[in-house]
């Protein structure tokens, strides 16, 4: 029986094993005969197939019944076979519900015809297959799982891990296998024809990928080492990441969140293969507010909610978004559920603690019992079209019948030439194309705006002649925040401001980072030493120097100057000095930095808190050469120094600092004053 299962019977009979194995490992063979309702020998035959296809093996015997020979227990193969299933069982019985519905009634279910069906258009409100274990099988597979090669998940796949082990990802079973990516990047679609338009691979190091082999089980764990899944590795491979570039976020721009992050943060080997759920990632925030798609389908059931429009967010809602989510849940006849991220989303956006806590403020907004706030954890790649594609069938498997699709979902903002990487109509355009293949309906947003006159909101294309309309732009919204000027009532709610100015005060109140960057004996240290004295002078706020001699002295001795360790030894000040700015105190670092994408990346990590004032020192290598305070220029023209800045190893000059200083014939009180006015300029600072 059991091996490769080929046809649906014998697929029965093997899930029916497993889930019995799972739920009872410990029962005699008498109890799971009956419980399958077959003879002892033929458990027996079905024991000894599935035993040798490698779904169970015998376990020690440890119940209390001293007569049974043998217990059985679930392999990892047998866990990730079961899942699957499952799925498959589940959906052969919808579909025979659906004829036999039918039959005794001469009428349609309302489900979809058996032939139109796919695994992504069953009822909304059925339960959707996940890819967890039950619970004893959990605490075996784990007790294994310590014993194999194990993969820290970084936050981005720890997100990816949760929605695929909750069917918020599926018809996905694990991370993807390179045919199915393959079939991702060409063509929106996994080798089995469904609709997938996003990788969702597991990135690794060079290092791990070399130590792991298809056929190989690895255990993925949290941050803090706890397992959280295993995934049977089928497949391994290079991905060529300029391609994946191109084919799904239409080019290979690192002004691009996501092909920054692919390029830059994400391992160079793809691992691919099913994955066997253990426990969920912990979340010790808004507990309450985050629901698998299991749990929502469960929720909108027991309220009786047939029609439900998602509404997707990673930024605070003001009263615009609450009049056309509730306009739009109203023309759908439908009941609303917000839906925002808050797993990652757009480097620099409100940070989700203040975002949840705005989304509570305005929820009271809308009529009792026809809203819903639910958390998403998922990791937002910002790919336009494509991406709102991916928001569509996950909500989808949330349960959810309606999706709200507006200008520019999912939108990155602006490419290295300026120009925005999407049509801003694309989103709509490719949803629209797929909305019945995923079994949900498009709901278009409509940009409303706030008419002086009529002290009303009204669609941008219903606005009545003649009358005055007010917006406040993101841009304009952020810049009152940051100047702490007023900002309207018919804009926004009160507690909504208030938490915003909470989080965003203004920027004279605010952290930030000065980041100097130019070679050895460029004037630097020296710069930023006059700098932090005069900051010290003015008082406010707490003041830091991270000079790249002391750092080198104190938080990174053990480093020398390859790429790799200088792109260490700049996180780490990037890492201090992003805490510091976060903390509300003021951070002078200088350190050579000689590559733009590590500066980039540190200017992620502290514009999240307040601002980065990059300060290109640009002193020319010919005048650092002559000055050569240190000597070392010498040292390294005689080949002393190895891979020395400037000589043997490259400066990549900024492009765009916000401030470039010469320092050839100024003096440094001058160079200094110069930073302070800049600071003065950007409201960092107050005159
Ligand atoms: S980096 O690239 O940002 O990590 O360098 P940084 O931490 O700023 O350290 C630079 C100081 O180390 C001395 N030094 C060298 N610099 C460049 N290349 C090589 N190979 C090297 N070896 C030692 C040098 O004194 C630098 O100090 P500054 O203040 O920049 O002159």
């Amino acid at each position: 029986m059991p091996q490769a299962a080929t046809s649906p019977s014998e697929d029965d009979q093997l899930f029916r094993l497993l889930r019995q194995l799972d739920q009872r490992p410990d029962a005699s063979q008498r109890a799971t005969a009956d419980a399958l309702g077959v003879s002892l020998g033929t458990l027996n035959t079905h024991l000894r197939a599935a035993t040798e296809a490698g779904y169970i093996r015998v376990a020690d015997r440890n119940g209390p019944d001293r007569r049974q020979r043998f217990t059985y227990e679930l392999t990892t193969k047998g866990a990730a076979t079961k899942a699957r299933l499952t799925d498959r069982f589940l959906a052969r019985k919808l579909a025979e519900y659906d004829a036999l519905h039918a039959e005794l009634t001469g009428t349609e279910s309302g489900l979809l015809q058996l032939k139109k069906r796919t695994p992504l258009m069953q009822s909304n409100l059925a339960p959707i297959p996940e890819l967890y274990v039950s619970y004893d099988s959990a605490q075996k597979l784990k007790h294994e799982a310590g014993a194999l090669p194990s993969w820290d998940l970084t936050q981005r796949q720890v997100c990816d891990l949760e929605l695929l082990m909750n069917g918020g990802f599926y018809p996905l079973k694990g991370f993807m296998t390179e045919a199915d990516y393959d079939g991702v990047l060409d063509n929106m679609r996994l080798s089995d024809g469904s609709l997938w338009p996003m990788p969702v691979t597991l990135d690794v190091s060079e290092d791990f990928a070399a130590k792991v082999e298809p056929g190989q089980d690895i255990a993925l764990r949290d941050a803090e080492g706890v397992i959280l899944a295993i995934l049977s590795v089928t497949d391994k491979w290079v991905p060529n990441k300029s391609v994946e570039a191109e084919k799904v976020f239409g080019a290979d721009d690192i002004a691009h969140p996501a092909v920054n992050y692919l390029h830059h943060t994400a391992g160079k080997v793809y691992l691919g293969g099913p994955v066997t759920g253990i426990q969920q990632p912990v979340h010790y925030d808004f507990k309450a507010r985050r629901d698998t798609p299991n749990e929502l389908r469960s929720y909108f059931r027991k309220l009786g909610w047939r029609k439900i429009v998602a509404f997707q967010t990673r930024n605070p809602l003001h009263r615009a978004h609450q009049e056309l989510t509730f306009r739009a849940a109203k023309e759908a006849q439908a009941n609303l559920l917000i839906h925002p991220v808050v797993g990652m989303t757009k480097p620099g956006d409100v940070d989700h603690f203040t975002r949840v806590r705005c989304y509570e403020a305005v929820l009271d907004q809308y009529p009792a019992s026809t809203t819903h706030l639910s958390l998403l954890n998922l990791a937002m790649r910002m790919g336009g079209p494509r991406e709102a594609l991916w928001h569509a069938i996950i909500r989808k498997n949330h349960g959810l019948t309606h999706m709200i699709i507006g200008r520019d979902h999912a939108g990155p903002g602006k490419n290295s030439q300026g120009k925005d990487f999407y049509d801003p109509y694309a989103a709509q355009e490719l949803v629209r194309q797929h909305q019945e293949e995923i079994g949900i309906e498009m709901v278009d947003f409509k940009q409303m705006v706030y008419v002086q006159e009529k002290a009303q909101y009204f669609p941008v294309d219903e606005v009545p002649e003649g009358s005055t309309v007010l917006d406040i732009s993101g841009t304009e919204l952020r810049r009152r925040l940051r100047e702490g000027l007023e900002i309207p009532e018919w804009f926004s709610f009160p507690e909504v401001v208030t938490e915003l100015r909470r989080t965003s005060p203004p920027r004279a109140k605010q952290g930030f980072t000065v980041f100097f960057t130019g070679l050895s004996g460029s004037g630097k240290s020296t710069i930023a030493n006059a700098l932090m004295v005069k900051l010290m002078e003015m008082g406010g706020r707490p003041t830091t120097l991270l000079d790249g001699d002391v750092v080198r002295k104190h938080l990174s001795s053990e480093l020398g100057f390859s790429k790799e360790h200088r792109d260490i030894n700049i996180k780490r000040i990037g890492y201090v000095a992003s805490e510091i700015t976060k903390n509300g105190g003021i951070a002078i670092c200088a350190p050579i930095a000689p590559y733009t994408a590590t500066r980039r990346a540190v200017r992620e990590m502290i514009e999240a808190y307040g601002a980065f004032v990059e300060v290109h020192v640009a002193t020319s290598l010919e005048e650092c050469e002559r000055r050569d305070r240190k000597g070392l220029y010498k040292l390294a023209r005689e080949g002393k120094i190895k891979e020395f800045t400037g000589i043997s190893d490259p400066y990549e000059e900024p492009k765009n600092p916000e401030l470039k200083v010469e320092t050839e014939n100024v003096d440094v009180d001058n160079c200094a004053h110069q930073v302070i006015l800049k600071l003065e300029s950007m409201g960092l600072i107050r005159a």
